[in-house]
């Protein structure tokens, strides 16, 4: 009975240690308070970036909820405000699925808000279909619409500096490839719907953050914008909503004891966000709050210039 009772005992001790030092991962230790500055958070009526939102108002910033559902948004609107105890947070329409909306966005926010001091480009979708511009799905969510909303805010960032933009990407990229070829032909990154297409076509997008993080860096230089792109960690979030409930089932038990909270999930963007020293890290991609090598697809020169290029003519900026 006592050896059954200590072998249960070890069990517990063992997985309790485990969920509060490797899965919990590291902690943004930045003490920065950002009064003053402005944030945006794109995707953060939910998820992580809710948890990055309700964090820097936290730290006094000026925090813009750009979301695309006025009724998820504004709900999210009171509870950043609840939760941080800051009444500096304002929710403004932004859907990453139509051209249209970013430009109305960008042109809102440079109208109505003087400053800009960190974009974090978060939202994020895996689910396949068709924007309303007919760029794929995550193709146009994940990359397109950050890449137009990014280039349309740079002149206000850069006026800003010392700024940043944070790129939320994904582990999942290392398993991506652009097949340039479709995009030319099909403005996504490939057109099957079944769950592992759908699964590549979502890491072939993250590999387009990451890559669009290594052009603007060189873009970048000689001004005093920054930008990092990073892997949050695997999380429970509402990401894999529209993913089948059998599936969800199966994987119930694992997601619950080896993925992160979504406060867990934000350490490594607010890291990038606000650690102070990193600017020399510019363009370079993080996890678990560290500084991390990429495989050199990822930082193919060739292949983030061709990216680059052919994202200006998909959304109009050539
Ligand atoms: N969860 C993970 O394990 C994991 C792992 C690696 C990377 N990531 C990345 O982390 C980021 C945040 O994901 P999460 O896990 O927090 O997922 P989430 O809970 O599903 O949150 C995603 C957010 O993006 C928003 N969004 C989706 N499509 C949008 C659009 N067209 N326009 C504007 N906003 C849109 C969603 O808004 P609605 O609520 O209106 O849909 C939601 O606010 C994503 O970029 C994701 O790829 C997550
Ligand atoms: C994150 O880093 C900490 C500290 O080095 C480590 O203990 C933990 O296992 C790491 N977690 C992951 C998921 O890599
Ligand atoms: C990421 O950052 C690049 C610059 O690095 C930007 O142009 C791009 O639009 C951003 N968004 C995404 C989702 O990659
Ligand atoms: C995705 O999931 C959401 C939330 O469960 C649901 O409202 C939406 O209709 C789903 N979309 C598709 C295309 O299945």
């Amino acid at each position: 009975m006592s050896t059954f009772l200590l072998v249960v005992g070890a069990v517990v001790g063992i997985a309790y240690l485990y969920r509060h030092i490797v899965v919990k991962g590291m902690q943004c230790t930045s003490k920065a308070r950002l009064v003053g500055k402005t944030v945006i958070v794109t995707g953060s009526n939910t998820g992580i970036g809710k948890s990055t939102a309700i964090d820097l108002a936290k730290r006094g910033a000026r925090v813009i909820l750009a979301c695309r559902s006025m009724q998820r948004g504004q709900a999210a609107l009171e509870e950043v405000k609840r939760e941080s105890g800051s009444n500096q947070v304002v929710f403004m329409p932004l859907d990453l699925g139509s051209l249209k909306s970013v430009r109305s966005f960008a042109e809102n926010f440079l109208k109505s808000e003087p400053r800009l001091d960190i974009l974090i480009n978060n939202a994020g979708i895996f689910l396949q279909g068709r924007t309303e511009d007919g760029l794929g799905m995550m193709f146009g969510v994940n990359h397109i619409g950050h890449f137009l909303l990014t280039n349309l805010l740079l002149d206000r960032l850069k006026e800003c500096g010392p700024s940043r933009v944070v790129n939320v990407s994904s582990v999942g990229h290392n398993f991506g490839k652009i097949n340039f070829d479709c995009l030319n032909t099909q403005k996504a990154l490939g057109t099957g719907t079944s769950v592992m297409e759908v699964f590549q076509y979502y890491c072939d997008s993250k590999l387009c953050n990451v890559l669009f993080t290594h052009e603007l860096a060189k873009r970048l230089k000689g001004t005093k914008v920054t930008c990092y792109s990073l892997h949050p960690g695997a999380i429970n979030s509402e990401l894999a909503r529209n993913t089948s409930s059998v599936m969800l089932m199966l994987m119930k038990p694992m997601t619950m004891f080896f993925w992160k909270n979504t406060v867990q999930g934000s350490q490594t963007t607010l890291h990038c966000a606000l650690q102070d020293g990193i600017e020399p890290l510019n363009g370079r991609y993080f996890s678990n709050c560290t500084v991390r090598n990429l495989y050199a697809k990822a930082k193919d020169d060739a292949a983030a210039k061709k990216l680059w290029e052919l994202s200006e003519r998909l959304c109009g900026l050539a």
